[in-house]
């Protein structure tokens, strides 16, 4: 088992991407800090489970992460690996995006997805090892319609993660990115929702990935775990596609 013995915190582990990576790292051995929101399906995720213990709240509430990452690093004495995969999408291009949503959108993806890095580097300092796993969108690299937030907001999310990567690597902790491309989430079919023809969007998009199909959660999740496990140990500042060719097409 690839994480046997590790220790991990997942932000967004309600649902979609963040849901099938704790999955899967359960099924590989690590005891898991399931973060979220929804309080109610992380619950019914984690009832009557070993290893794994939700906690509810805002990724966005400092206090929130100071105390999770710490109460997790008591319970279980280490963390090892930390997943960043809470993150919102509101769909709107510049002229049209309100400060207020602006905000939100930076604040979720980008700032929180620093507060928790930062939080968990303050433990994996100590230790002298630990990865982080943040995640972006190919939308970082490609550009993306109608979505001005959302997209600079991934793009902040890969420049901090060079940046810790660059910073933390001489003490024995790496920082990577996936980037996945539109990959069948509740967040996914929202985004179509808003579109004033969701079908056509939906094959828009579908076509627009070189290998004509959409990204399932699994998948990403196991680009997922091989960043957080020792099989990837001579990685770290990289940003690894999980998009069906889309920078490609
Ligand atoms: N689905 C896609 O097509 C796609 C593509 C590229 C990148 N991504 C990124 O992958 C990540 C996961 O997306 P997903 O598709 O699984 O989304 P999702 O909506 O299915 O899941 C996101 C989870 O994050 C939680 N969350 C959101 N804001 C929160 C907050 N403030 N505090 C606590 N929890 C909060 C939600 O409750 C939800 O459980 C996001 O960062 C998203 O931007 C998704």
């Amino acid at each position: 088992m690839r994480l046997a013995e590790r220790v991990a915190i997942i932000t967004g582990a309600a649902s979609g991407i963040g849901r099938s990576t704790l999955e899967l790292f359960l099924a590989e051995g690590a005891r898991v800090a399931a973060v979220d929101r929804d309080g109610d399906t992380l619950s019914a995720l984690c009832t009557g489970r070993e290893n794994v213990v939700p906690a509810v709240g805002d990724v966005t509430d400092e206090g929130f992460a100071v105390r999770v990452v710490a109460e997790t690093a008591a319970r279980w004495g280490r963390l090892d690996v930390m997943v960043t995969a809470a993150g919102i999408s509101v769909g709107q291009p510049a002229a049209t995006t309100e400060l207020a949503g602006w905000n939100q959108v930076m604040a979720i993806n980008a700032t929180a997805t620093f507060l928790w890095a930062r939080e968990a580097l303050r433990v994996m300092e100590k230790a002298g090892r630990g990865s982080i796993v943040t995640i972006a969108s190919q939308l970082a690299f490609a550009g993306g319609r109608n979505n001005a937030a959302y997209v600079a907001s991934k793009g902040a999310v890969v420049s901090l993660t060079r940046s810790i990567a660059l910073d933390y690597a001489a003490s024995g902790i790496r920082c990577n990115c996936v980037l996945p491309g539109a990959t069948e989430t509740p967040m996914l079919q929202r985004s179509f929702g808003r579109a004033p023809d969701p079908a056509a969007a939906r094959e828009r998009s579908r076509t627009r990935h070189a290998m004509g199909r959409f990204g399932r959660s699994d998948e990403t999740a196991r680009a997922i775990l091989f960043l957080a496990c020792d099989e990837s140990s001579f990685t770290t500042g990289a940003t690894i596609p999980v998009e069906g060719g889309w920078l490609v097409a």
